[in-house]
């Protein structure tokens, strides 16, 4: 038969879907993928419930309903201080997966160059390997994941188009400051560059931290793409429901491209998320605080078994070095084998370090852990770590 494509080629299977193919074996707790089983908000769920008998079931504007892009549009402005003109300038679209699936489309073709800061979120970099874009990766280092600005002007050459920046950061909890931002949009005027931003983790910032868009920097609007979803927010990874915000020069081709690729997101999941972003401030200010005893758990546990846990700024990852276990225990000669000796000495998923970087050397003395579970199981999961390693 005539081979598949040389894009499938560069496809892999994550070693997250194969760490969490090992715990089922096992019977063991993952904390690998980042899959946020709480249950949705009850509202939500009504919402969507009563969509679903009242027929609303067919294809929606190809960028989403406008009661939610209106909603989408006040929160832009008053939770992320972006300039937004109006609902022309939302696309809801198949999760924030697929509205980077269509920025990315929209804005990149073969030659181009893109930057990604590492560690990174493994999906930008095999979506970007899927379209065949190169790649320049400039990497931070723990335990604050500093950008090294020089670095990352060095990075950029004349076939650079682009910037990925997730704050707060998967894998490792980095939130970028607004100086940081100012530096960068300081560059990207200069370099003629587009940002496209990850912020889906923006309602998880702890100890009284600030999320920052870089859209709302002055004059970084207009070369912004800023990516967010309702996955993580809501506890409703499965609903595939994202958006993106970006000044209507991007906007309009990209949602021709949405249009083409999905049609449109699920007509009546978008009627229940109206609901959510019609929720007050009690529901993340209780999420936050929930997150924040789970972020605490998590690091005491890890750091009372041998691991160095440094408390995530924001997101619900924590990115430990495990290097110290191999004076105690064997198997753990490189994150690989720690994820899978973690698993059969103390029954609990990690993701190994070299999935959120170019270079395996860089992610070998590291696991994540996702603490995005229910209180029980996660008090279950440090007990066991404690339990087997302390
Ligand atoms: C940084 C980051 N972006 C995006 C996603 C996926 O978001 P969605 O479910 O909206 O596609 C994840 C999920 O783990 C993530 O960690």
């Amino acid at each position: 038969m005539k081979p598949l494509s040389d894009r499938t080629d560069r496809l892999v299977q994550s070693d997250i879907r194969a760490i969490s193919m090992l715990i089922r074996e096992h019977g063991g707790i993952n904390l690998g993928q980042g899959i946020c089983d709480m249950p949705t908000p009850d509202p939500i769920k009504e919402g969507a419930k009563a969509a679903i008998d009242g027929d609303r079931s067919i294809y929606s504007h190809y960028a989403g309903i406008a009661s939610l892009r209106d909603r989408i549009v006040d929160k832009a402005r008053s939770f992320n201080g972006l300039p937004v003109a109006g609902p022309q300038e939302v696309m809801v679209s198949a999760g924030s997966t697929g509205a980077f699936m269509c920025a990315m489309l929209t804005l990149l073709d073969k030659g181009d160059e893109v930057i990604l800061i590492e560690p990174f979120y493994g999906y930008h970099r095999n979506m970007l390997a899927l379209l065949g874009i190169d790649m320049r990766f400039v990497t931070t280092r723990a335990p604050d994941w500093d950008i090294d600005f020089e670095a990352l002007e060095a990075a950029i050459t004349p076939r650079t188009k682009a910037i990925i920046v997730n704050t707060p950061g998967n894998p490792h909890g980095k939130v970028w400051t607004r100086p940081e931002f100012e530096r960068l949009n300081e560059l990207v005027q200069r370099h003629d560059l587009y940002v496209l931003t990850d912020e889906i983790y923006e309602h998880m910032i702890y100890d009284g931290g600030e999320h920052v868009s870089f859209g709302s920097i002055d004059g970084a609007y207009e070369r912004t793409i800023t990516i967010s979803g309702f996955s993580k927010t809501f506890n409703m990874t499965g609903w595939r429901l994202g958006y993106c915000i970006a000044p209507e020069h991007l906007a309009a081709p990209m949602g021709l491209v949405n249009d083409l690729v999905y049609i449109c997101a699920p007509t009546p999941l978008q009627y229940g998320v109206v609901a959510g972003l019609d929720m007050d401030e009690a529901y993340y200010t209780s999420m936050l605080a929930d997150y924040t005893r789970k972020r605490d758990m998590m690091c005491d546990a890890l750091t009372e078994s041998g691991f160095i846990a440094n408390r995530p700024q924001g997101a619900y990852y924590v990115l430990a070095d495990y290097t110290a276990l191999r004076e105690r225990f064997e198997g753990f000669g490189d994150d690989q084998q720690a994820a899978h000796t973690l698993v059969k000495m103390a029954g609990v998923g990690a993701v190994a370090g070299r999935s959120f970087f170019r270079d395996p050397e860089d992610g070998k003395g590291f696991l994540r852990f996702c603490y995005a579970k229910k209180f029980e199981e996660l008090e279950r999961a440090c007990a066991q770590l404690v339990d087997a390693f302390a």
